[in-house]
């Protein structure tokens, strides 16, 4: 059952023309998630263009209790952004509220709606002679709402931090239709609790963020941005001590590759590239600000020491096709077949052990299931995927999908990590929260939650039951 047609009426008169896409054949793209975990199915598709027509559509929600999903560039790996099977949320997109609304060099700030795509955002600030420092595979999609509220990592992370160490201030309708305005640009500012903090990586489940006031930095200047093979994660670890000794905070990124990861790239995606001579059983892509010339050079030679094959791009083409190799690696998986996610981060000293532990445990679980445990190495974050063996069914894998992410996540909380490290909770993981937060913390959060939201109404089923 839907809702009530003339309930349906008001709503899309508040979204205004062209605001609305009903229920049927066009609505589809929002009723599923990046990954297809979920099929949903949405009472209607509102796309209000102005803060106001949201504010009045969250109003009328509240009042007829009626489940709003906020929606983004649906790149969620959680199913963050995906309606419910019962037919009576209505998906909320913010794509026609994606204007760069000002940039301000002296100030360092730049200040956008919600739906502006990442990308877009990038450019603005790189107008202005600027670096917008969040960097993620899907920048040419997902929209900085989604990104705020699901806290985004990405490949920069390891200089500039996650999204919410970008954000100086934020506009949020809240769950009863109010408007929390605190666009503010200031680096301080002492005014009691930080309340702007509780929407972000908060999925929508708290009110929806519609614009925000993001912290620039200076462009980079001189990067060097280079390839080297290594024998493992071990190596890689200690590769990333040894290139922070040289570099200090100029290291930006710090990407580690197992050999199966650019294999899989290099044979499903088109273009893709290994810029060194030979394969090798790792893989380290790292950014490093303002070294590229000889002296920035002779520093890497001595921090790579022994491992002779490094490749330092020579031109911004050649530095753009390492992070093509990189950033499809999650494709090249994909395309491979069935494959299990997931999103750990652990102290960074201990990732090798971890994955040593993993292993044969996993081996005993499902044999013959490849390991491409890959990513922000530098954050002490490895996305620990697991993919069929080769011509295998990749049911068999899926079906102990369950037990898979048992093994993997106790053994995380065991090594005091995290199960999500950076892609949320959304839908898919609410048990996991459920099982492994801080009771105290998860007390907060439902506290929060009820004093926000009391009627439920804002993305139900998303981060907390
Ligand atoms: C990545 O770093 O490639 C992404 O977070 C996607 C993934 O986990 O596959
Ligand atoms: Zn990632």
């Amino acid at each position: 059952m839907s809702l009530p047609a003339d309930l349906l009426d008001r709503f899309r008169a508040l979204a205004g023309t062209g605001g609305h896409i009903d229920a049927g054949a066009d609505s589809a793209a929002y009723e599923t998630d990046f990954r297809h975990l979920y099929q949903g199915r949405a009472a209607a598709v509102l796309r209000p263009a102005s803060v106001a027509a949201v504010q009045a559509i969250v109003a009328l929600a509240a009042s007829e209790r009626v489940a709003l999903v906020p929606h983004g560039g649906n790149t969620s790996y959680c199913g963050g952004a995906t309606p419910d099977e019962s037919g009576r949320e209505i998906v909320l997109s913010l794509a026609r509220l994606n204007a760069i609304r000002a940039v301000d060099p002296v100030g360092n700030t730049l200040t956008v709606d919600a739906g502006c795509v990442l990308a877009a955002a990038q450019v603005a600030a790189a107008g202005a002679g600027r670096l917008l420092a969040l960097s993620l595979g899907s920048e040419g999609s997902c929209q900085i709402g989604g990104n705020l509220s699901t806290n985004a990592g990405g490949t920069s992370v390891l200089r500039y931090g996650m999204m919410r160490e970008q954000v100086l201030g934020l506009e949020v309708v809240l769950p009863d239709g109010r408007l929390l305005d605190q666009l503010r640009g200031l680096r301080k500012d002492n005014t009691g609790y930080d309340v702007k903090q509780w929407f972000i990586g908060a999925e929508g489940t708290l009110g929806i963020i519609t614009g925000a006031c993001l912290k620039l930095h200076p462009l980079p200047r001189a990067p060097l941005t280079a390839m080297v093979a290594v024998p493992g994660l071990a190596a890689a670890v200690t590769l990333l001590g040894r290139v922070r000794d040289a570099f200090g905070d100029a290291v930006t990124a710090f990407e580690f590759m197992p050999e199966l990861a650019v294999t899989l790239a290099l044979r499903h995606v088109a273009g893709a590239r290994l810029p060194l001579a030979a394969a090798a059983p790792g893989y380290v892509l790292v950014e490093i600000d303002a070294a590229d010339d000889a002296a920035g050079h002779a520093r890497l030679a001595a921090a790579t020491g022994d491992l002779a094959d490094v490749a330092i791009a020579a031109s911004t083409e050649q530095a753009q096709a390492m992070w093509f190799l990189r950033e499809h690696v999650p494709e090249g998986q994909s395309r491979e077949g069935a494959s299990l996610k997931h999103d750990v981060s652990l102290p960074v000293a201990t990732l090798a052990e971890f994955v040593a532990c993993a292993e044969p445990r996993l081996a005993a679980l499902v044999p013959g299931a490849r390991l491409i445990a890959y990513g922000h190495v530098g954050d002490g974050n490895l996305h620990f995927n697991l993919s069929p063996a080769p011509g295998a069914d990749g049911q068999t894998l899926l079906a102990a999908g369950g037990a898979v992410r048992r093994l993997v996540h106790d053994l995380v909380r065991d090594f005091g990590g995290s199960f999500s490290a950076e892609h949320g909770i959304g839908r898919l993981k609410v048990d996991e929260l459920e099982r492994y937060e801080d009771p105290v913390a998860l007390d907060l959060m439902r506290t929060l939650k009820a004093a926000l939201d009391p009627h439920r109404i804002m993305n139900p089923g998303k981060v907390l039951r």
